[in-house]
């Protein structure tokens, strides 16, 4: 019998699946089996889509607004993002600086696929949003884990990044507000690695997608807004976190018109377009009044608040406050070689999987996120779930 062995491309083996659709799957078979599971672990808004945006992709569809279109997405689009970077993040973008996306994540892969390949090195803060690594390595460079802790606020600085760049470093990915971390960075900080990336000739790749979401009253600056950096980073956003629109799939990334051309030529050969319908929901959410953002950010600073608050009541749980997007990245230590539910915990996963077998708290390990002594927890539920979520976590977990 034939030996019928499929060869699989080389990055087959080196990209992990992601571990935030894989406990989606588990919680959405526990819920088909009619359990109970108290939501903590996804970051999924819980607010819904703004009218005006379901009303928008309706018309759309009934106006057979449903072709192809430009690549780079439509010009209103791309004008109404140029209006909101400005508004948001002070710099002033042409439309022809803009690709709208296929959700953030398919920008982010537009970015690091057009500025690095093999033999380039790229500096991730640890903890990072599971994607960046596995991105870095399908494009064949190598992911460079700069390790942060809870004193600096899980933040990096000059100093923390300098013993990890060399000839060969390329670029670093900074996410803030951050997912896992909730880190935000202040102005001055952000003016310090502005100086130290233009010093040692780095590109950054600036995720904002959590940028609508900063408690502090300063509110949220880009990196890209420093002297000498526009021309040498990629801002990414999307209308995912900020308007509940995760399902939607619309990104998009402001560049110098180079690298957007560029990443152009990528997204003309993989997606094309994306959906027409859903450009034009993003269109009236982005366009439309934000009032609304102020009710949201004000409401999830209140469940931080509570979730903070509940975490440190926990034997063995500890957590910073964290400054912006809506996770709590709780310092699970305590609980390494202790033993529970009949089980000694060596890492965050143990722990995880028993608070979801146990107690039905779905929570996300920090493994995946570059830390296997962490947890994160998401408070973007309602006050009730995570209520209910803590309380069922401190009733297997015991109390301080
Ligand atoms: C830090 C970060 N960047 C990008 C994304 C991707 O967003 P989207 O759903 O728009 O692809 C996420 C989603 O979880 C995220 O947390």
């Amino acid at each position: 019998m034939l030996n019928r062995h499929v060869q699989l491309a080389d990055w087959v083996d080196r990209v992990q699946p992601s571990p935030t659709a894989m406990l989606e799957s588990t919680v959405a078979r526990y819920q088909r089996e009619g359990r109970t599971v108290y939501r903590l672990g996804l970051g999924q808004p819980d607010f819904p889509t703004p009218d005006r945006a379901k009303a928008s992709a309706i018309e759309a569809i009934q106006n057979n607004f449903t072709g192809y279109t430009d690549t780079s997405g439509i010009t209103p689009l791309r004008e109404a993002i140029s209006r909101a970077l400005r508004r948001d993040i002070g710099l002033s973008y042409n439309p022809d600086e803009i690709v709208v996306t296929v959700g953030g994540k398919h920008a982010l892969f537009n970015a690091i696929c057009t500025l690095c390949q093999a033999g380039d090195e790229v500096l991730i803060p640890v903890p990072y949003w599971v994607s960046f690594p596995e991105q870095v390595k399908f494009a064949g460079a190598k992911p460079v884990f700069v390790p942060t802790d809870a004193a600096s606020g899980y933040k990096v600085t000059p100093e923390s990044l300098a013993p990890f760049v060399n000839e060969s470093t390329r670029l670093l990915i900074l996410n803030q507000p951050n997912n896992p971390s909730g880190a935000v960075y202040s102005a001055k900080e952000l003016s310090e690695l502005a100086d130290f990336c233009l010093k040692r000739d780095l590109w950054v790749i600036s995720d904002e997608v959590y940028s609508a979401f900063v408690f502090k009253p300063e509110g949220y600056t880009s990196i890209a807004s420093f002297p000498g950096m526009r021309e040498r980073t990629v801002v990414t956003n999307a209308v995912s976190k900020t308007y509940g629109m995760t399902g939607w799939r619309i990104g998009y990334s402001a560049a110098p018109a180079a690298i957007t051309q560029a990443m152009l030529r990528l997204q003309s050969h993989t997606t094309s377009n994306p959906s027409s319908i859903a450009q034009q929901a993003a269109l009236a959410a982005i366009d439309g009044p934000q009032d609304d953002l102020e009710n949201i950010r004000r409401e999830y600073a209140a469940r931080r608040d509570i979730l903070v608050e509940g975490v440190r009541r926990i034997r063995g749980l500890a957590c910073n406050v964290p400054d912006g997007a809506f996770y709590v990245w709780v310092d699970a230590s305590g609980w390494r070689g202790q033993s529970l539910a009949g089980r000694v915990i060596s890492t965050a996963d143990d722990l995880a999987d028993i608070l979801l077998t146990q107690a039905g708290v779905a929570v996300m390990p920090g493994t995946g996120f570059g830390s296997p002594y962490h947890l994160r927890l998401s408070y973007a539920v309602s006050r009730d779930e995570m209520k209910n979520g803590l309380a069922a976590m401190e009733s297997i977990l015991g109390s301080n």
